[in-house]
């Protein structure tokens, strides 16, 4: 197999090809089929995502002899030329080779003469923010008063580095990283037609390594190719990508979520001996969290992960609660603050790995404290938790919040549970349990108040207290909070 190099090959040739840019393809192609190109367009955006591509299109759209409608048809002699590289009128200048202000001035003489062969004269700067400010003087002197024929297509990372007077004077385009799901077509269907075999989990994992940028992905691509010989595995895609590392944090997040403070020693140990850094580690356990606890409030399989993910997840909300992974969090959190501000690495990651796998006892001691008075009427537990406690009678809002959120953990609807505890008591009347959500806290109530939610509080609730035959949520508009 002749293999030539995908990111080479893949380059987008017309409007269509070029992935996740609606906006800026929309745009583009409605001022073509209105007539109203501009003169100066300028395209920012992260690296990879279809920058000097987009400019390129724009070019022979614009020169098209024959087009498609708004696209170029990629076959005339002023179509073939550009891709080619080869046409007189249109002009690449790389910003960050050609920094001086002599590139800029022979271009600011070569404006004046008429296109060859095509109807503009494009100007493609790349990277434009490298050039130097006398560069940039020159160029806005074009800019002001560019012939008809001219084009200027500016293209940047960093349009924070332009000028303001640059970028006033030309109509702005915004790109926007690759989202997940269409790079991840994108390059399935590359893939696809390049015959390619591939496996979904190796293609996830590339997908979420390029951080949105369509260049890394292929070039990604086509290094697992050429290291597995022509297809795409999961097991060479890790390893390219140095996953063996990440299997160690892995194991000690799992040992934490397991409570197994045993086997944290020899976890960290080998951590150590490969080198591998804690601060890593840390956001890595941080990731974690935050993927167990979705899995968790969702019960569903993120498509963000691979399957064998999605399984480590699935295995560890078995066993996981919401509140312990808030508590988590929050250790998790301090730890990275920690790293970043002490010496002693290490010490501190230990220490806060403990912690986390004790995070249960951590937890129940601080909940055992409850105080405060109230003015609402305490609420009866109708089925005593133990045989010998019979009825319950509480004294503050709090507590009743309490039982009523551990109600629900008993009834293992653990996720409603933590969510209803960001609520709290309106009121009970004639019957109905009114709980409030402070407007700040509309994520919990939207959650808890999704019809199925609803109908089992409306089923765990009443049955668990007397005075209670049905359950409200509403939502404060003001900042009305509890007592
Ligand atoms: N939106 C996209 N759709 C399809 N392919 C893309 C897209 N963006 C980038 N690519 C692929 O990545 C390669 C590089 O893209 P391009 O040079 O247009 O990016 P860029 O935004 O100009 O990047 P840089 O800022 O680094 O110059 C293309 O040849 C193409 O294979
Ligand atoms: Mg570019
Ligand atoms: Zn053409």
């Amino acid at each position: 197999m002749s293999y030539v190099a995908l990111a080479r090959k893949l380059r987008p040739q017309n409007f269509d090809e070029l992935s996740g840019q609606e906006f800026v393809v929309t745009t583009l192609k409605n001022s073509i089929e209105m007539g109203r190109v501009a003169h100066a367009y300028l395209f920012t955006g992260p690296r990879g995502v279809g920058k000097t591509s987009a400019a390129r299109i724009l070019a022979k759209a614009v020169n098209c002899l024959d087009p498609q409608g708004t696209n170029p048809c990629n076959k005339c002699d002023n179509c073939t030329e550009i891709t080619d590289g080869t046409s007189m009128d249109v002009v690449e200048v790389d910003g960050a080779s050609n920094r001086g202000i002599d590139e800029i001035r022979e271009l600011r003489e070569a404006v004046r003469f008429l296109p060859i062969k095509c109807k503009y004269k494009v100007y493609i700067i790349d990277e434009v923010h490298m050039l130097t400010e006398h560069a940039f003087n020159a160029l806005l002197k074009t800019l002001e008063e560019p012939p008809d024929y001219v084009m200027f297509i500016l293209a940047t990372t960093d349009a924070q580095r332009l000028p303001a007077t640059i970028i006033s004077r030309c109509q702005k385009y915004d790109f926007n990283k690759i989202p997940f799901d269409i790079m991840y077509d994108a390059l399935a269907g590359a893939l696809d037609s390049e015959e390619i075999t591939y496996d979904k989990d190796a293609l996830n994992l590339v997908v979420r390594n390029s951080d949105g940028c369509m260049r890394d992905s292929l070039s990604l691509l086509d290094q697992i190719i050429a290291f597995t010989g022509g297809k795409l595995d999961e097991q060479s895609t890790s390893f390219l990508l140095g996953f063996s590392e990440k299997s160690l944090v892995d194991n000690l997040f799992a040992h934490i979520i397991k409570e197994e403070p045993d086997k944290i020693p020899s976890a960290i140990e080998e951590l150590s001996a490969k080198g591998v850094n804690f601060t890593f580690a840390a956001e890595t356990i941080i990731g974690h969290t935050r993927n167990l606890l979705m899995q968790l409030m969702t019960g569903k399989d993120s498509k963000e992960l691979t399957s064998k993910e999605n399984e480590y997840y699935k295995d560890l909300a078995k066993i996981s609660s919401e509140h312990k992974l808030y508590a988590l969090f929050q250790v998790f959190q301090k730890l990275l603050n920690d790293l970043k501000f002490f010496n002693f690495e290490q010490y501190i990651f230990e220490f806060a790995m403990y912690k986390a796998t004790n995070i249960a006892s951590v937890i129940s001691t601080k909940t055992i404290s409850t105080g405060g008075t109230s003015t609402s009427k305490p609420i009866t537990a109708k089925k005593p938790m133990a045989e010998t406690s019979s009825k319950q009678t509480l004294s503050s809002t709090d507590m009743e919040m309490q039982s009523i959120v551990s109600a629900l953990e008993k009834a293992e609807h653990a996720s409603i549970s933590s969510m209803l505890g960001h609520g709290y008591i309106v009121h009970i009347t004639d019957g109905t349990l009114t709980i409030g959500f402070s407007a700040e806290k509309k994520f919990y109530f939207d959650f808890v108040n999704r019809a199925q939610n609803i109908q089992i509080l409306n089923q765990v609730i009443p049955a668990a207290f007397d005075k209670i035959q049905n359950v409200k949520t509403i939502l404060e508009q003001d900042t009305k909070k509890k007592a």
